[in-house]
């Protein structure tokens, strides 16, 4: 039986989700992300025993859409052969039982359209059109109060 754990990592520890997930293909360094070193940063990492299978950081940042203490939603990403089976969701929620315990009011994100539907499933809302990233595509931003 698959023994999942969820622990506080380092944000290089994420590169080895970040870069097969959401850098496919691109050079390693594009995996560093800005704000990752930041004190406030939290990045969580899921692991199946001792693999790390999947990452979600946690970074402070305010939107104007919003309003009380944000925090954004970054990076997240579950390896190939696990994605589908309802692990996803794990990372979110330890995240926002951190962050609920710092008063977080608000997480957001930005999401790319082929995971919009994970984002409505675990209730975050949809604000606003969409917008394009470059070189990543359609995005939506989507938030959840705490
Ligand atoms: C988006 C992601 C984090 C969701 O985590 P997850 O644990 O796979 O989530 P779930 O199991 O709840 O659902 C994943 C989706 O993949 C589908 N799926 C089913 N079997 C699958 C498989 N073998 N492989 C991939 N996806 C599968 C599910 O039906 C579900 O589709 P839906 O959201 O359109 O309804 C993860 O799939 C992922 O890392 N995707 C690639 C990176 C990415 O897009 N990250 C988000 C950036 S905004």
């Amino acid at each position: 039986m698959s023994n999942y754990l969820i622990k506080e990592i380092t944000a290089r520890e994420t590169w080895a989700v970040r870069h097969p997930v959401l850098r496919t293909g691109r050079p390693l360094e594009t995996c560093a992300m800005e704000g990752d070193d930041h004190p406030d940063t939290i990045h969580l990492g899921l692991f199946d025993t001792a693999n790390l299978i999947g990452v979600a950081s946690f970074m402070k940042a305010a939107k104007p859409q919003f309003t009380g203490s944000q925090y954004q939603l970054r990076g997240m990403g579950i390896l190939a052969a696990y994605q589908g089976k309802n692990l996803g969701v794990l990372l979110i929620n330890a995240g926002e039982q951190k962050l609920r315990r710092l008063d977080t009011d608000v997480l957001w994100c930005n999401a790319r359209i082929k995971a919009l539907n994970f984002y409505l499933r675990n209730d975050f809302i949809v604000e606003g059109d969409s917008f394009e990233i470059e070189s990543v595509g359609t995005h939506y931003l989507l938030y959840k109060t705490l």
